[in-house]
């Protein structure tokens, strides 16, 4: 693993590259705190001008599950640092190119292939280091899933086992559900994987976590050490999240409990960055959901809450940097959403957003948009979590989304 103890200049043959595959809006906001070390920074994506490649100082565009594609363009970059952004890639190819030559890939391709589906971390995370999770079954095809579901008990939770920001998932509650969810499914899930399902058995969990984790060097013993951002709450609807909060009050042998975990989990990944690691809080039980080998949506609020957000953490792990996870206000976001689908949507209602107190916006610049697509998000301060949500809250409300 590279660790640079030299930063060079941008468009100079001393410059420090790294190359983001995937360029949503984690990616820009990773790829401003890049540029902000000096770092040159190339985004590649499969559409064009996707958020992280306008304002990355080289983009590409191309298919990332097509192993051919992305071995050139690492060829033709020779970057320092292969940063995988999304969960759809060519898994194969970031291995060989992490064995074969200079390049650091990081997260590690063993992390990116084990989180890239919902069976790889689950089975790692349950059955290889006994981690708790919610009780669960793999299924392919609509006869198994029926027979899954049965042994789980209803109500229980259907996922296709590649998709994000619950693409594809539903929730059952009686038997007529089983075809609609079996349905919907195959309809969300992405890849090679299409037809194959987990089945959780639902939690009725008193809150849910994002526990950001951060595996970075010790510059003084030269190892691998692991801190923790505050605790962040948030809201999801339909398997999506609307809210963050950070930080969320908690015992302190709960959040022991959840830092052990986190700490076990991300230690089995390996390699160095942060990660965000999906719990679930059920009294004094602390469940493993789900976890990011990188930067996790709800923790944009640090943005708004941290010293450090977690795009300068993760960047400074990757770089080999100290970090500073230390929380410095309470704070929220709260999500924007497209109402509608356009080529080219409009914003109004800045000015009114950001004459709340302590208010700030993020348009992630999406060149289009549908119906429910994430295009921005509110951040806000508060003196606690309550004003700052409703502060959040107000200001993604006033920001409405217009085809020009
Ligand atoms: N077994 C479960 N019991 C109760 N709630 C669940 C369960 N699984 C998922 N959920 C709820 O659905 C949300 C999304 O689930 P999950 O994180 O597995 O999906 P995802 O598509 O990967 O979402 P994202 O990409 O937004 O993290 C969870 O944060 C939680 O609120
Ligand atoms: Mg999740």
């Amino acid at each position: 693993m590279l660790t640079p103890t030299t930063f060079g200049t941008p468009r100079s043959q001393s410059a420090l590259r790294v190359l983001l595959l995937g360029s949503g809006e984690l990616g820009k906001e990773l790829a401003i705190a890049f540029t902000r070390l000096g770092v040159e920074v190339h985004a590649a994506d499969r559409y064009q001008n996707a958020p992280a490649q306008q304002v990355a100082h080289y983009s590409y565009t191309l298919d990332m599950t097509d192993g051919q594609q992305v071995d050139l363009l690492v060829k033709k970059v020779r970057p320092h640092f292969v940063i995988p952004e999304i969960e759809a890639i060519a898994t194969d190819t970031l291995e060989k190119i992490a064995a074969s030559s200079q390049v650091t890939v990081i997260p590690t391709a063993h992390a990116t292939r084990l989180t890239m589906d919902r069976e790889g971390i689950r089975r790692l995370a349950a059955e290889e280091l006994g981690i708790p999770t919610s009780p669960y079954l793999f299924a392919s095809g609509e006869e198994e899933m029926r027979q899954a579901v049965e042994k789980i008990g209803l109500p229980c939770i259907v996922k296709p086992v590649m998709s994000s920001s619950g693409k594809g998932q539903s929730l059952l509650r009686t038997h007529e559900d089983i075809a609609s969810a079996w349905h919907y499914a195959l309809e969300g899930g992405r890849g090679s994987s299409q037809g194959r399902v987990i089945v959780e058995g639902l939690v009725k969990f008193d809150y849910e976590i994002t526990l950001l984790t951060v595996r970075s060097l010790d510059n003084k013993t030269g190892k691998i050490v692991t801190n923790f951002c505050e605790p962040i709450g948030h809201l999801q609807v339909d398997g999506d999240y609307h809210e963050s909060w950070q930080p969320v009050p908690m015992d302190s042998t709960v959040l022991e409990k959840a830092q052990a975990i986190a700490e076990k989990v991300t230690h089995a990944l390996g390699g160095r960055g942060l990660f965000g690691v999906e719990l679930f809080i059920c009294g004094d039980e602390v469940l493993f959901s789900e976890v990011s080998p990188r930067p996790h949506d709800t923790g944009m609020v640090t943005m708004a809450s941290g010293y450090l957000s977690e795009f300068e953490l993760h960047a400074r792990a990757i770089l080999g940097l100290p970090v500073d996870t230390r929380l410095r206000t309470p704070a929220a976001s709260a999500v924007i959403c497209a109402p509608l689908a356009t080529a080219a949507p409009v914003y109004r209602g800045l000015a009114s957003a950001l004459s709340l107190p302590e208010v700030d916006l993020r348009l992630f610049g999406k060149p289009d948009s549908r119906p429910g697509r994430r295009m921005g998000v509110a951040l806000a301060r508060g003196k606690n979590i309550a004003q700052a949500r409703e502060r959040a809250k107000q200001a993604a409300e006033l920001i409405t989304i217009q085809d020009a």
